[in-house]
């Protein structure tokens, strides 16, 4: 087997990718070793910058989007006992974010991929990756089916397989930045009419709690629990007892229905220090994990996989290899700031058993700024909708 863009993962950066490649009339494979139906059925976070949306769209990729999709021009912050709306679109010159669950952008993508005659291969094992450092890299992978052994033999390899997978592991010295957070994130779906217009993130004593949304009888809703807890241990009367709790707010109901998904997730915050090696490109989970407090995941997959493949379209067009040989540094000063969204946002908004006193203080302070100076609601603002790209 012989492509020009060997690529291990169908997340969002696998899949994007694949997309700007052939529109760009690069020729690429994607290996993935999960299956379909699993890829296609992950529930992760689900906003969407405004950018991103702009981007499926222009690759014709948004239809199903725009027709089922949340539209919000605002979210809410809730702290000791009051609401702030902070108007994202009067403060950004009309950039609104997009509520669209991770896993049904996936299916479109999947779909798109499949009916333009893209080759994906799903459920194959034992991927590793060969000759980085050369000029024909390759990746053996086996046919979880058949267990056949096949080799990818590739000009580039881009790796979008995620935190867990071999591709970062291929790049030697690399300098990884890491930070764990004391608490985890247990998130619900349920059945249930839609409580409030926006999101609400709220900071409360017993813990985080946020509202989000998926369709108008379907709602997401999150509360920080503790990183070690078992999904056993949470009961719906519990999770709603909580998420009740927290979110409470005078001449204001939460509106509670049947549960139909629970799961419980870590926070980390995390940073590659080089996302490239040779021939071999990160991007995505594979190269930064933020804590989900934002929702920057699948966005900063986005943004790396945009300049990465107008990095590779500049090298087989015009033969110019300056875009990729700095992609690493290119791609890093935005995850960067994306990982100080996400952990600006995580600690100003999270109970913290670790933190003392004064630090909780100093992120009601910050919250209180938020409230009393625009320049500050903007900055959140700016970040939140998605920042400009500098490249
Ligand atoms: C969602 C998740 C987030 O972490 C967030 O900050 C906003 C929205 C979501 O799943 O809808």
């Amino acid at each position: 087997m012989r492509t020009q863009v060997g690529i291990i993962g169908c997340g969002p950066a696998g899949l994007l990718a694949a997309h700007l490649l052939h529109r760009a009339g690069i020729h690429s494979v994607i290996l993935e070793s999960r299956s379909r139906a699993e890829v296609e059925g992950t529930i992760r976070a689900g906003m969407l910058e405004h950018w991103v949306v702009g981007l499926l769209n222009q690759l014709g990729l948004g239809e199903r989007m725009m027709r089922e999709a949340q539209f919000h021009d605002g979210i809410t912050l809730q702290w000791a006992g009051q609401r702030l709306h902070l108007p994202l679109a009067e403060l950004t010159g009309g950039k609104r974010v997009t509520i669209y669950a991770q896993h049904e952008v996936l299916k479109d993508l999947i779909a798109a991929r499949l009916a333009d005659g893209g080759e994906i291969h799903f459920g194959v094992g034992a991927t590793a990756l060969h000759g980085i450092e050369g000029t024909t890299p390759s990746i053996t992978f086996r046919h979880g089916k058949t267990g056949a052994e096949e080799t990818l033999d590739c000009d580039y390899i881009i790796g979008a397989d995620g935190f867990h997978g071999p591709s970062r592991q291929a790049i030697p010295g690399r300098t990884e930045y890491e930070k764990v957070y004391p608490f985890g994130w247990l998130g619900i779906l349920c059945h249930a009419p839609l409580s409030h217009h926006e999101l609400i993130y709220a900071n409360h004593a017993r813990g985080f709690a946020l509202l989000t949304t998926r369709t108008p009888s379907v709602q997401r809703l999150y509360i920080q629990c503790d990183a070690t807890d078992r999904i056993e241990a949470w009961s719906d009367e519990r999770i709603w007892a909580e998420l009740q709790a927290r979110l409470a707010y005078p001449g204001w109901a939460l509106s509670q229905g049947p549960i139909f998904q629970k799961s419980i997730i870590p926070l980390r915050s995390f940073v590659c220090g080089s996302m490239q090696h040779g021939r071999l490109f990160l991007a995505g989970d594979s190269a930064h994990i933020v804590p989900p407090t934002g929702a920057k995941g699948l966005n900063l997959a986005a943004a790396d996989v945009l300049v990465l493949t107008r990095a590779l379209e500049a090298k087989y067009r015009h033969n110019n290899d300056e875009a990729l040989a700095r992609y690493s540094e290119t791609a890093l000063r935005r995850v960067w700031k994306g990982e100080r969204f996400s952990w600006y946002m995580t600690t100003m908004l999270h109970d913290n058993a670790q933190e003392t006193s004064f630090e909780r203080q100093i992120h009601l302070a910050d919250l209180d700024f938020l409230r009393t100076s625009r320049a500050a609601a903007t900055a959140l603002a700016e970040n939140y909708v998605g920042l400009d790209f500098d490249a």
